[in-house]
């Protein structure tokens, strides 16, 4: 019997702190290296399916960005300590 997971209230998703930064950076960095590996030696027989993919993923991950980005200045205009995001 799986165990009851209560969801968590979207507003206040900025309140938990899993994954780890650390996890996030391991996670990138082998994301980063697979990419990699695939632009500079892109099998041939899937290369314009891989070209696709990237045209599609590339803005979506932009997407992921500035919704990110997004949060980060919410969390911050919530604090009362008003800090200041620097980039
Ligand atoms: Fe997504």
């Amino acid at each position: 019997m799986r165990p009851t997971v209560r969801r968590f209230p979207r507003p206040e998703r900025g309140m938990i702190s899993r994954p780890t930064v650390d996890d996030v950076y391991r996670y990138r960095a082998h994301i980063d290296r697979a990419i990699e590996e695939l632009l500079n030696d892109p099998p041939q027989e899937h290369l314009q399916e891989i070209l696709h993919r990237l045209q599609l993923g590339l803005p979506h991950e932009q997407q992921h960005q500035e919704l990110l980005f997004m949060d980060i200045k919410h969390i911050l205009a919530q604090n009362p300590l008003c800090p200041v995001y620097r980039g």
